[in-house]
């Protein structure tokens, strides 16, 4: 902190932070540089994000921020886009690598925390949690009566985990602690989760024709976009459960509220969506067999506050021309 204190040079850099994030990251954006720091809730229309980006060396945006060739052909002394989340598909990678811009991510510190809301909504979803807060805020509890507000087991079931990697690996670690059989599908396999926890890898089908929950831990780009279709979801079982706390678009929207419908499989727990903020009249609401999450998987204090720190961290290192301790190009 110090050290990064101590750098003033002659002129400090300019920078756009487009949110107010949590201090600690904020000390550090303020001692490197002159911080312009967006003040609303909602993020800055992607014409004022260009405008107020125009003059900046660096960037420090969110997910919600549309990082284009366009906006960085508007900014020619941007040297760094550090993101504050792990997933960076809001960003044009390619065009900031090809004018020299690098970009930088959290990784790692929001493991834990992502892998624990999955969880979350795998458990609220199988047993019927948000119906059964919502039956009894409503009155309509009436009795204890055998198969009221039944609902599926978790513990010695089938979990299918669709991308192995950190977030994947926790959410087995958690899944082998609830003594569920793990499979995962990869392109790589993952020795440390077949060690740890006997993790199994099957081509994506099968994983979708056994599992009694299929969990969603891939990144967002062209190769997953609507990698759970029809076709897909239709392998799946008719009690199965689906969990996407990954990105949104890697489920196709509308094929999944026909399955969840029509009861092709039987129930779903999202926290992310094709569209974000998803408009209140969004068909997948009505439904009772999907609890919904308004893309939370980090949000702990403690994490949000550590992915602050480390996006402030790779805005600093961009800045001086150093390796970003996170960088992804
Ligand atoms: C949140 O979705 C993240 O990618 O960090």
């Amino acid at each position: 902190m110090s050290k990064l204190m101590s750098y003033t040079g002659a002129r400090l850099p300019r920078v756009f932070v487009t949110r107010q994030i949590p201090g600690d990251g904020m000390d550090i954006v303020h001692g490197v540089a002159r911080a312009d720091v967006w003040p609303d809730e909602l993020p800055p229309p992607y014409a004022t994000l260009a405008e107020r980006v125009a003059d900046c060396e660096g960037l420090l945006c969110l997910l919600t921020d549309r990082v284009d060739g366009a906006l960085l052909d508007g900014a020619p002394q941007l040297r760094v886009v550090s993101q504050l989340a792990v997933g960076y598909d809001n960003i044009d990678v390619a065009a900031c690598t090809a004018r020299g811009v690098k970009v930088g991510n959290t990784p790692g510190v929001l493991t834990e925390t992502t892998a624990d809301l999955a969880f979350a909504l795998l458990m609220a979803t199988a047993r019927r949690i948000v119906e059964s807060d919502r039956v009894v805020r409503s009155g309509r509890w009436q009795t204890w009566s055998p198969l009221f507000m039944a609902g599926v087991d978790i513990h010695h079931a089938t979990i299918g985990i669709v991308g192995m990697g950190r977030i994947g690996y926790e959410v087995a670690r958690r899944a082998h602690g609830f003594q569920m059989t793990v499979l995962y599908s990869d392109e790589r396999p993952n020795e440390a989760a077949e060690r740890d926890f006997g993790a199994r890898r099957l081509p994506l089908d099968d994983l979708l024709a056994t599992s009694d929950f299929v969990t969603i831990h891939t990144p967002l780009q062209p190769e997953t976009t609507h990698l759970m279709g029809s076709r897909e979801l239709s392998l799946m079982k008719p009690t199965a459960i689906l969990v996407n706390s990954a990105r949104g678009p890697i489920v196709d929207q509308r094929a999944l509220f026909d399955a969840l419908d029509r009861g092709v499989i039987g129930g779903a727990g999202l926290d992310v969506f094709e569209s974000e903020p998803v408009p209140a009249d969004e068909p997948l609401l009505a439904l009772d067999n999907v609890v919904v999450a308004p893309h939370i998987g980090s949000a702990s204090v403690a994490t949000r506050t550590r992915m602050a720190v480390i996006a402030a961290e790779n805005l600093v290192a961009g800045l001086r021309g150093e390796p970003l301790p996170h960088g992804v190009n």
